[in-house]
């Protein structure tokens, strides 16, 4: 019987990039799935993906094991769309073959080993997606803190231009931003406002306070460089319809997220959008 585990994807209520620079982020998991299924081989049988294998090698060290193991990974997450997908995929790989190896580790344990596993594939990283992946939820990151958020269920559209963009060149290019013009790190400490604005208005369950800063957060995200027109098409096209919108992850193409989560603005979104489907808080990762 293989060990077959699942993550959700994550996405940001406000805050990415910021939480770069240890500014807070506020982010959401997401209801779409990383799905990896782990068996015994007589030699390992590892997809190309970097983030398993490193994952792989993480929990062989954590588990004190060196049985070669079959690796299958299926996912309903866009990849490299800003839906946390690479997390996600890194997440329930360290759930299930710690499961497999029989030294299975607590969602907090693979928080922190695939937070390794993102720095050691992508450089620059903040724990933020893993995180989020691994406990479910409402999820505050704010420098070393990381706390799931008690708020109320709710309901988002995502919006997919069927782009993506990697986040490593993503993060460089407002590392180079903020490195060349000081108002570029005004904005992103702007951001981190914000995020903090976000977290006490969610908590006392006033989501219109969090659109209205999802709102400004694109503005500011525009700023440094991160959107694009296919990103652009698809916020207006759910403002046009009475949405607040934004791009969600790294940027550049793939995925934004609006709310509230009416038909007018699913509808509006699809128009513009290659792909428009309605998410709310998931489970973070679990054995299935
Ligand atoms: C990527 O999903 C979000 C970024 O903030 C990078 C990170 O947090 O590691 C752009």
């Amino acid at each position: 019987m293989p060990a077959r585990s699942s993550a959700p994807g994550s996405a940001f209520l406000v805050g990415e990039h910021a939480v770069v620079y240890d500014e807070p982020a506020l982010l959401l998991a997401v209801d779409r799935r990383a799905t990896v299924a782990v068996e015994d081989a007589d030699e390992d049988d590892l997809p190309d993906s970097a983030y398993v294998r490193e994952a792989v090698e993480r929990t062989r060290l954590y588990a004190d094991e060196t049985t070669p193991v079959r690796v299958e990974v299926s996912s309903d997450i866009p990849v490299g769309a800003g839906l946390g997908s690479s997390a996600a995929v890194s997440v329930a790989t360290l759930h299930a073959v710690s499961r497999q190896f029989g030294a299975p580790m607590e969602p907090q344990e693979v928080a922190d080993e695939a937070y390794a596993v993102e720095r050691a594939v992508q450089g620059k990283a903040s724990p933020a997606d893993t995180y989020t992946s691994a406990t479910g939820g409402y999820v505050v990151v704010d420098g070393d803190e990381r706390r799931t958020v008690d708020a109320p269920d709710a309901r988002f559209v995502v919006g997919y231009d069927g782009g993506s963009a990697p986040t490593g060149e993503m993060v460089d290019g407002v590392a180079r931003l903020v490195d060349r013009n000081p108002v570029a790190s005004d904005i992103v400490s702007a951001v981190g406002d914000l995020s903090h604005d976000a977290v006490e208005s969610l908590e006392s369950g006033d989501l219109e306070v969090v659109a209205a800063l999802m709102d400004m957060n694109q503005g500011l995200l525009d700023a440094l460089g991160v959107s694009s027109s296919s990103l652009s098409r698809m916020v207006w096209s759910a403002r046009d319809a009475g949405a607040s919108a934004k791009l969600t992850g790294a940027g550049g193409a793939g995925c934004v997220l609006a709310y509230p989560a009416t038909d007018e603005a699913q509808e509006a979104v699809a128009e513009t959008a290659k792909e428009a489907f309605v998410v709310s808080p998931a489970e973070g990762v679990r054995s299935e």
